[in-house]
């Protein structure tokens, strides 16, 4: 071993953390969340504010560009997503193969592989050369083309589950209008999206837009440092979202609360939770240990959407978990709240939208706040992630 390699891998302080509890991988400008407090800040604007004043092109400009847009640059983000949102036919024709009962991120990973394959400005042939690390007009024109092609094929999948067809994108619309025209969630009268559904849906994906290193966001980091394209390192994300702790959470809160069935269950439920036969989804979170400041603005929306919000089983029984676990000294002891997912699938299924698309709808928003940290990786120099494990047998 050389001296330099033995130092590197014998000398100074390691650390074993397993799940990174305690580990901070990377600086970053872009979010912070104060788990104790319940709050989220984007940039340098408290997420409420920003939810009462804006909609969502405004902070995934402000996420990504580190400002808030100017009227122009506004209408010239707009414009120039509606142009780069064509699907090549492969995609279209990926996205058909699959069975409609596929689970969504199936889809968007092989329709983002499509649409990466035929795309070389995106993701170009290796040829020794980085194209992306510190040259930023590179690294801007790949955001603005994965976030076009993320959406489109979102807008794709879903519109081969329901069977209905494609609609282009307008380039003057918004990008929450043009994701329910491109998949015909239109007011049958004006053709254009619903207005309340719209308000909505910009607030919801203004809470979903970025949450830090979520495990996902640390997934296309973690492919990131190995200088990968945009579009693979959003499909790093798609994978990671997936999973049951994390994204795929809301599918099994939705689950949870067809199999608990009525209000008057909850009870026997939770006693079940707390001998460890199940877990309860849509509670718990690693940050936050008060309140999950999401929370309020999915129960507002909620409430705006449906005027009887009780009267729909399932969200009575989600209210019962909220108020009886809220109670109860296992959950209390192990600072134990409800997290969005609890709430996001009714808003959601109140706008509408089947449950196998909801999850995409959120990633839809988070590949805005992925990428804000892509292009803020891309804008510093190189370092591969690269944890170190413990080895528990004998060593040779
Ligand atoms: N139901 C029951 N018990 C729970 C739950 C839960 N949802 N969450 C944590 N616990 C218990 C654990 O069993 C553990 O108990 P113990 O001390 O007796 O062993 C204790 O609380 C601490 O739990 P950890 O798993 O160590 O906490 P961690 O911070 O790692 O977990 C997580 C966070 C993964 C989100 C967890 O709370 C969980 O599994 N929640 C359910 C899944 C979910 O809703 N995920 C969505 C999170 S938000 C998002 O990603 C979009």
């Amino acid at each position: 071993v050389k001296a330099t390699e033995f130092k590197r891998i014998s000398s100074g302080l390691k650390i074993m953390d397993p799940g990174f509890q305690n580990t901070a991988v990377a600086e970053s400008e872009i979010t912070y969340i104060d788990g104790i407090k319940g709050t989220i800040q984007y940039r340098d604007y408290p997420m409420d504010e920003l939810i009462e004043k804006h909609d969502f092109e405004d902070v995934s400009f402000l996420l990504i560009w580190n400002h808030l847009p100017s009227q122009q640059e506004k209408l010239n983000y707009r414009r120039s997503l509606a142009a780069r949102a064509n699907p090549p036919q492969a995609v279209i024709d990926t996205v058909k193969c699959f069975p409609r009962d596929t689970p969504y991120h199936l889809i968007f990973t092989a329709g983002l592989s499509a649409w990466a394959a035929t795309d070389p400005t995106t993701v170009p042939i290796y040829t020794g050369q980085e194209i992306y690390l510190g040259k930023m007009d590179a690294v801007d024109e790949g955001v603005k083309r994965t976030i076009a092609a993320s959406m489109t094929v979102i807008a794709l999948i879903f519109c081969h589950y329901r069977g209905v067809p494609f609609t282009a994108p307008d380039p003057t619309a918004s990008m929450a209008e043009n994701i329910l025209l491109m998949m015909g969630v239109v007011d049958l009268k004006t053709s254009r999206p619903d207005p309340t559904m719209l308000r909505i849906l910009n607030r919801l994906w203004i809470v979903y837009a970025d949450h830090e290193m979520t495990n996902s966001t640390a997934a296309s980091l973690h492919v990131g440092s190995g200088l990968a394209d945009p579009m693979t390192c959003v499909s790093a994300a798609a994978c990671a979202l997936s999973g049951p702790l994390h994204g795929g959470a809301i599918d099994l809160a939705y689950k949870m609360f067809e199999r608990i069935g009525c209000k008057e269950n909850v009870g026997q439920a939770i006693e079940e939770v707390k001998q460890g036969k199940f877990r309860l989804f849509g509670y718990g979170h690693r940050i936050y240990k008060t309140v999950d400041p999401r929370v309020k603005h999915l129960k507002r929306s909620l409430a705006e959407l449906s005027h009887n919000v009780e009267a729909d089983p399932h969200v009575s029984v989600a209210m019962e978990i909220e108020r009886l676990a809220s109670q109860d000294e296992y959950f209390r002891s192990r600072n134990l709240n409800v997290n969005a997912d609890l709430y996001g699938c009714f808003v959601f299924s109140a706008m509408g939208f089947k449950p196998e698309i909801i999850t995409a709808l959120l990633l839809a928003a988070r590949i805005n706040g992925i990428l804000a940290h892509w292009r803020e990786q891309m804008s510093k120099p190189a370092n591969l992630w690269r944890p170190l494990q413990v080895f528990t047998r004998a060593k040779l």
